[in-house]
């Protein structure tokens, strides 16, 4: 059974970590957000919310079809006045036109079965020469295999079926590239990021939060008792004691509004 983003026990899945500076590097190779409006659509627990402010935009709104990760964001982000939460669809946030100078969507359109709508409802929201940027893993960034940084190979390995999912879910380059630019954009600057997810002390830590089924989707696909025996598998083939650094590899595309 896929995620359920709306159950109340899964409001903190994405919200229970801080993006890695490996993340904010790679935005800023792109665009220098001191100063600018953002809007994160699909922003979950508001974990890349905060980090944009982090990294100087002055104020930033995220937007969720959910109200429990809009709920938890809140309450994640309260005291930073610059960075709001409201609950709203990717294809019609509510936010007004020309309102914000870039759109973020992050681990988003996977999860949408049309980028056209979503992409339009980008470009309305920014002001003239803003910028989508857009982060999500491509099918050549899923396949690749496991090892003791790439946790996320191994799921694949263990459970070959998980991988079709993902075949049939992530987005090409040539279908955003396509969508954006019929949404009114120029033709994107795709780039490649390997994004640090988490550090572990070791191999308990790391199982602790598989089996939480942390922020990652995918893992809602397996029983209980597939879990356990993914945990297991991961845990023959990486050191017991040694701390574990899991990265993931993402593609960011960013386009320009034409
Ligand atoms: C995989 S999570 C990513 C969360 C966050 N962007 C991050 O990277 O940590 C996807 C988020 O998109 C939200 N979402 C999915 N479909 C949506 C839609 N149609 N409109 C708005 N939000 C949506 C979910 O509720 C969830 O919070």
């Amino acid at each position: 059974m896929s995620i359920d983003f709306h159950a109340r026990e899964n409001r903190y899945t994405y919200a229970s970590r801080q993006a890695h500076p490996d993340w904010a590097a790679a935005i800023r190779s792109v665009v220098d957000p001191s100063g600018l409006r953002v809007a994160d659509v699909g922003c979950g627990g508001g974990i890349y919310s905060a980090a944009w402010a982090d990294i100087g935009a002055a104020e930033v709104v995220g937007v969720d079809f959910s109200e429990q990760m809009v709920q938890a964001a809140t309450e994640k982000n309260s005291g930073r006045p610059n960075i709001s939460f409201r609950k709203g669809e990717a294809v019609s946030t509510g936010l007004p036109s020309g309102s914000v100078d870039i759109v973020f969507e992050r681990a988003l359109i996977h999860h949408l079965a049309d980028y056209d709508a979503c992409f339009r409802e980008a470009n309305r929201l920014l002001r003239p020469a803003g910028l989508s940027v857009i982060q999500d893993r491509r099918p050549d960034d899923v396949r690749l295999a496991g090892s003791s940084d790439h946790i996320r190979g191994y799921f694949f390995e263990c459970f070959p079926r998980l991988l079709d999912i993902e075949m049939s879910r992530r987005p090409t380059d040539a279908a955003v590239e396509r969508a954006l630019q019929e949404a009114g954009f120029a033709p994107p600057r795709r780039m490649t990021v390997w994004e640090t997810r988490r550090r572990y002390q070791g191999f308990q830590e790391l199982s602790q939060d598989l089996l939480g089924r942390v922020g990652r989707s995918i893992l809602h696909d397996l029983t209980d008792a597939e879990l356990a025996r993914l945990v297991a598998f991961i845990g023959q083939r990486i050191a017991p004691n040694r701390p574990v650094t899991e990265r993931d590899r993402w593609t960011i595309w960013c386009g320009g509004k034409a």
